[in-house]
């Protein structure tokens, strides 16, 4: 079953923790977006790290291999499972962050984050593409730059819950997926538009849903955590 990764999309580290404690005891990861990272980040690793509580490092990295390793090992902590790098940034900036994942751990003695790539940015259609000098489709693109991160030895990849389906056929169910655009049947789908309930996520075998608003802003973000993953539970990829 998925593992249910809640967005901390929120403007103050006070937001942020109030979210933590309504959903103490269930079991979740917590991701850490550019805004909680550069408004709040420090206080809020700390705090995540007082509490035991794991976290996705959602940084989008992307810059020569040299500087994308040295931002990878200031990241890795003892309870960061996740961090990510976009696949556009090449083979190379890839295996460094992940040689970088690898070596920090083994200096700290712990567990090494998993370091996720990002095919392609789902703000981006087929024209866009096109402009960046990209030929074909988004779907293309996704499978060559996800075959790209796979030989980097990225763990997975960062997708929509329709790519994970074909990803997993075309790379095996051992390649990582972590997919956002998670809409609970009945719940906003705001400014998200390729959407997949939590069910249709657990059914294409993803490792990771990210879900932001669906919690946040229920009325008991307790009870919207615990529906989605009762949603998960007994369902066979
Ligand atoms: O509120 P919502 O559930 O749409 O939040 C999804 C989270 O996943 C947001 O933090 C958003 O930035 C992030 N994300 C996304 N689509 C991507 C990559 C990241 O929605 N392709």
């Amino acid at each position: 079953m998925p593992k249910l990764i809640v967005a901390l999309d929120v403007d103050s580290f006070e937001r942020a923790t109030r979210i933590i404690e309504r959903l103490k005891g269930i079991d979740v990861l917590y991701k850490i977006g550019h805004e909680a990272l550069f408004r709040y980040g420090e206080p809020l690793i700390a705090s995540l790290e007082s509490l035991g509580l794991p976290s996705f490092m959602d940084v989008k990295l992307y810059d020569i291999p040299r500087t994308v390793a040295a931002g990878v090992r200031a990241l890795v902590r003892p309870n960061v499972r996740i961090i990510n790098v976009h696949a556009l940034g090449g083979a190379a900036m890839m295996e460094a962050a992940v040689e970088a994942a690898a070596q920090r751990s083994a200096e700290l003695g712990i567990a090494a984050p998993l370091i996720y790539a990002v095919t392609v940015l789902t703000s981006l259609a087929a024209e866009d593409l096109g402009e960046l000098g990209l030929s074909g489709g988004p779907g293309e693109n996704v499978i060559r730059l996800a075959g790209l991160a796979r030989d980097a030895r990225c763990a997975g990849v960062v997708c929509s819950v329709q790519e994970a389906y074909d990803l997993k056929s075309f790379f095996g169910a051992e390649f990582g997926t972590l997919c956002p655009g998670i809409r609970p049947a009945g719940t906003a789908h705001g400014d998200q538009k390729r959407v997949a309930t939590p069910r249709e996520a657990a059914l294409a075998g993803v490792d990771y849903i990210v879900v932001g608003r669906p919690i946040l802003e229920a009325p008991d973000p307790a009870a919207a955590a615990r529906a989605i993953l009762a949603e998960m539970e007994g369902v066979h990829a």
